[in-house]
């Protein structure tokens, strides 16, 4: 074994612009997968096209076909299972036929674990490769997208911090780094560390969508209207030549506007931009399900746009790739009425979980299945139901994954239902501490009020109406 771990039947080594090393003759095929890479963690277009590229220099390239994987993975759908595997196997061919680096040999192994559910296993790989190599972005990019997919706020923050000793602003892909850490920062609520680490980011490279994405997170968390939305605005000619993530951005722009109770314009964006294009991608469908609800439960006419939404969460029900999707599939289909299907995407769940092992068991079975039959039941008008089993599920619902942002609708739906249950003390506790934990929502002090008033606690509905007054008079000024 030589200085890479290389067995002796390897026939060259070529290094990426961070000296991370590659088994392959080919410069040409590294050169394109490094851009594969960086085009994914700047969320462009044209990650797919470089892929292309680098296994085209090369076809038997190892990390070529690792990538085209994790690629496919990404999409979070059955139907490409077979062509993952295909791609797994052209990659431990080229390892026995070619030889491969410790590395190349861990990125395999992972990608098998997280193609078999088995998440604990990949990352354990994923983390064993960055103490060696801390400046591979691509295992930084998986590690840092499956904490976010298990709701691993801390871990979403440490696994960047972790290897931010080996990185600099001399370092490719500086920018990239710290717009994961703000990210991670703002998801575990450090607000002021997370907003002056994403703008760092953007100064580096005003193309970063992430990052871009980081800071607004920020202004929402924190209800800065009119900042969040000048923000937007100001980076809108980058992002939205980004990939379908767009659509995710012109989501946090409507979910500013739903604060201040512009339905037309929120409808708005929702027809022209957000659904323009009926795609099924999953990040997609989250955006669109996440804002019709939100629209429904305020009392806005959806007409009939959950229909194409219903017919793709149909077509994905039995995927069962990420729990946290298949909860806005379950919206779908329960707000449009199919619920023999709903019930059977349920049971699907459960069976999924009882198949499966340590955390996809866990997180299909305890948290996956009851969100679903909470979400089915308040679509039936079964509030009560609804509560019983969110009520003791909601500090557990973040490990559905999704950001603080996006798991917010889940406990909207709680509130919801308590209201509509008339189980107002819940529903006063639970706006209680939303308004502690975020006194700069509209919303938080509109709904609050509601529910004082009909406790007939007068003086403390007439101050929660004030608070929200006092914040939308301070965004007109
Ligand atoms: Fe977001």
């Amino acid at each position: 074994m030589g200085k890479h771990g290389l067995s002796e039947r390897t026939i060259a080594i070529q290094n990426d612009q961070r000296d991370v090393a590659y088994t392959t003759s080919s410069d040409d095929a590294v050169r394109h997968i490094d851009d594969a890479i960086a085009s994914w963690a700047g969320i462009r277009r044209d990650a797919g096209d470089h892929l292309e590229l680098a296994l085209r220099a090369d076809p038997d390239f190892l990390m070529g076909h690792v990538v085209s994987a994790c690629f496919m993975k990404l999409f979070a759908v059955r139907e490409l299972d077979e062509r993952i595997s295909a791609a797994i196997t052209a990659a431990k061919k080229s390892a026995l036929e070619r030889g491969a680096t410790q590395r190349e040999r861990d990125h395999i192994s992972a990608l098998g674990a997280w193609h078999g559910d088995d998440w604990q296993g990949a990352l354990e790989l994923w983390e064993r490769i960055l103490l060696e190599h801390p400046l591979d972005l691509l295992a930084l990019k998986l590690l840092n997208r499956t904490y976010f997919y298990l709701g691993d706020a801390r871990n979403i923050r440490d696994s960047i911090a972790r290897v931010l000793y080996a990185w600099n602003e001399n370092t490719p892909g500086h920018g990239f780094v710290l717009g994961m850490y703000a990210f991670g920062l703002e998801e575990c609520g450090d607000y002021a560390n997370a907003e002056a680490v994403g703008h760092h980011a953007v100064s580096i490279n005003p193309a970063d969508v992430w990052a871009i994405h980081a800071v607004t997170h920020v202004l929402e968390m924190q209800g800065r209207h009119r900042e969040g939305t000048e923000w937007l605005k100001a980076s809108e000619k980058i992002w939205t030549n980004s990939s379908n993530f767009a659509n995710h951005l012109w989501w946090h722009g409507a979910l500013l506007l739903m604060d201040l109770e512009r339905y037309h314009a929120v409808l708005d964006g929702y027809d022209n931009r957000i659904r323009a294009e009926e795609t099924d991608d999953y990040l997609d469908i989250v955006n669109a399900t996440s804002l019709l609800w939100r629209l429904e439960e305020t009392g806005v006419d959806v007409g009939s746009r959950w229909i194409e939404l219903a017919d793709k969460a149909e077509a994905h029900a039995g995927d069962h790739q990420l729990a946290f999707a298949d909860a806005h599939y379950m919206m779908a289909l329960a707000a449009d009425g199919r619920l023999d299907t709903a019930q059977e995407m349920i049971e699907s769940m459960s069976s999924h979980a009882a198949a499966s092992q340590g955390m996809a068991a866990t997180i299909y079975g305890e948290i996956g299945a009851p969100l679903c039959a909470a979400i089915l039941a308040y679509s039936c008008g079964d509030f009560d139901r609804v509560v019983d089993l969110l009520q003791p599920l909601r500090y557990d619902l973040r490990y559905l994954g999704g950001s603080v942002a996006q798991q917010d609708i889940f406990h909207r739906l709680l509130i919801s239902a308590a209201v509509r249950a008339g189980r107002l003390d819940i529903a006063r506790s639970l706006m209680s501490e939303r308004s502690a934990d975020r006194p700069t929502s509209i919303w938080n002090w509109r709904t609050y009020a509601r529910v004082l008033a009909t406790l007939d606690d007068e003086a403390g509905a007439v101050a929660a109406w004030r608070k929200a007054r006092d914040l939308v008079a301070g965004l007109t000024l």
